[in-house]
């Protein structure tokens, strides 16, 4: 049997008439038609689906709706602001970290969260904070190489923030 929710997702809410058992991903994507969280292996082991809540990375394919209610969502579509391009995603494209694209945007999230939680990270502190996100393309040096960067834009943004 559904039940009306709202969800909170890129800062705007959604009644949604859901099952108990459905799972975040399906919501985001085929409810909301928000289809850039993408999905992979759907059983928590590649990290496509990763979104934020309450600014913290989940994986959204063993997250059930239902228990994010009352919580912020940010998923890849809420990342940039307006045209611009937020740095990580900015980063991501001058380091050509990018192949088929099907792993970046849960890259980028998880990217997002480990910059805020740590806004200059060694190159062991960036492995560990992607260690959940899987990429079959690029060998990850160029996303390494982009988490680098976006570190070095997001403090240029702070700094140029009068
Ligand atoms: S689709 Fe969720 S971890 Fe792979
Ligand atoms: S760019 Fe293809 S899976 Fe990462």
């Amino acid at each position: 049997m559904k039940k009306i929710i709202t969800l909170n997702i890129n800062g705007d809410d959604y009644d949604l008439a859901i099952k108990p058992t459905d799972f975040l991903v399906d919501i985001v994507r085929d409810t909301v038609g928000l289809t850039g969280t993408k999905k992979g292996c759907n059983i928590g082991d590649c990290g496509a689906c990763t979104v934020l809540v309450d600014g913290r990375p989940i994986l959204s394919c063993l997250t059930l709706a239902m228990s994010v209610v009352g919580k912020k969502i940010k998923t890849i579509e809420g990342v940039a602001d307006g045209p611009e391009l937020d740095p990580v995603q900015q980063a991501f494209i001058d380091k050509g970290a990018i192949q088929c694209g099907f792993c970046t945007p849960g890259m980028i999230l998880s990217t997002t969260a480990l910059l805020e939680r740590n806004p200059a990270p060694t190159e062991e502190e960036i492995k560990h904070g992607l260690a959940g996100n899987i990429c079959r393309c690029t060998g990850y040096v160029k996303i390494i190489d982009a988490v680098k960067h976006a570190a070095v834009l997001k403090t240029k943004e702070g700094t140029d923030v009068r």
